[in-house]
């Protein structure tokens, strides 16, 4: 589908026939916004861009990881739009903005009668979206016992409602994001790792947008012309010293802060003007505080994979157990040990398997 546009020209985009391109999915993206990894001017994204064409047509779940704003849910869409499983369904859930107690049975249903108010059966989004893709957007928010019932499905490909009794298989593709480091959520304990390991079969990292500077013009200008065709006003270019505002801005709520900010500049700039400083809610100081902040990152170091020999330990036993079928005698194999020792390590961990009648968590 990206083909069809053969090599573009960056300078010379026909903004108003990438709008008309209708992505073969049902999402409701523009034209742009599916093709924008190609228009972008960050080798960064270009890579990108590549990842998801090859991943997009795999089943291979897909971890997405970005600040906020930075476009995780539009390149969740894409890798929906140009799969296989285009013209499947594709569900989503914010793990964040449901309830915890909500969250389980709107992941996995529920059977009429299974608690207080469940009057009739509900759907879960993993019915939902068999045969599709279920994206499961800010999962690093997700608590760790829903962690945990994932885990399994994923494992197992299958599930039952909650107060049901029937096993229901499904067939379906998972694409993750979050905006947390989820190395840190594994060291404090909040995330699993084993389901860390599950989803994250190819990870997509996003960089920040004061990481790609170079694309804010094409994106700045890319906004002023959607929102300026939306409100059928004529608006002229940026003046220099807004472009400069612009450029040295860090944009701590990345994309959608940008969209948001030209949105609002096209709103109050009169038909016919130039886009001015006074036009932009910006105050110019920003970029060197955000540098200070960018520097003090760089100093403590990417993020390592957890030292703790209690996490690593819980990782080898997880990958041991998997790569065995849970069958805790061939894991203590694997892992060296006796069984009777992996069987206490199993409940110093706290580790369960549904297959298992004790431990069931
Ligand atoms: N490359 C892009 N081109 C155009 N719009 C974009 C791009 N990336 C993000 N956006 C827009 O920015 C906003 C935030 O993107 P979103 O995918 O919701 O970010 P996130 O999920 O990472 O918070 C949305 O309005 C989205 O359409
Ligand atoms: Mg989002």
């Amino acid at each position: 589908m990206f083909e069809t546009l053969g090599e573009i020209d960056i300078e010379e985009l026909d903004y108003d026939l990438l709008e008309q391109i209708k992505p073969k999915s049902q999402t409701h993206f523009s034209g742009f916004e599916l093709y924008y990894p190609k228009l972008s001017k960050s080798p960064e994204i270009q890579k990108i861009y590549s990842l998801i064409n090859k991943v997009a047509v795999s089943n291979a779940s897909v971890l997405i990881q970005g600040e906020t704003g930075s476009g995780k849910e539009l390149i969740a869409g894409a890798i929906q739009a140009l799969s296989l499983r285009a013209d499947k369904p594709y569900v989503t859930v914010n793990c964040a903005a449901i309830p915890e107690h909500l969250l389980e049975s709107e992941l996995f249903g529920h059977d009429r009668g299974a608690f207080t108010g469940a009057v009739t059966t509900h759907i879960g989004k993993f019915e939902q979206a068999d045969g599709g893709t279920l994206f499961l957007d800010e999962i690093g928010d997700m608590h760790p016992t829903t962690q945990a019932k994932i885990l399994r499905v994923l494992q197992e490909q299958s599930f039952t409602r909650i107060g049901g009794q029937k096993v229901i298989r499904v067939d379906v593709r998972i694409i993750a994001a979050t905006n947390k480091d989820l190395w840190q959520e594994i060291e404090s304990g909040r995330f699993r790792p084993d389901l860390y390991y599950r989803l994250n079969v190819v990870t997509v990292q996003i960089p920040p947008l004061r990481e790609r500077r170079e694309d804010v013009p094409l994106l700045a200008d890319y906004f002023k012309k959607k929102f300026a065709a939306e409100l059928k006003k004529n608006i002229g270019n940026f003046t220099a010293e807004a472009m400069e505002l612009l450029a040295n801005h860090s944009w701590p709520g990345n994309i959608r802060e940008l969209r948001n900010l030209i949105e609002r500049a096209v709103l109050v700039t009169n038909s016919g003007e130039d886009i001015t400083p006074k036009d932009l809610a910006l105050t110019g100081k920003d970029y060197f505080a955000a540098g200070g902040r960018d520097r003090r990152r760089e100093e403590r170091g990417p993020s390592l994979p957890s030292l703790r020999l209690e996490e690593l330990e819980r990782m080898a036993v997880n990958i041991a157990l998997e790569r065995s079928k849970w069958i805790q005698k061939d894991a203590a194999e694997l892992l060296g040990i006796s069984p009777r020792a992996l069987n206490y390590k199993v409940s110093q961990l706290g580790i369960a398997y549904a297959g298992w009648r004790k431990n069931v968590v």
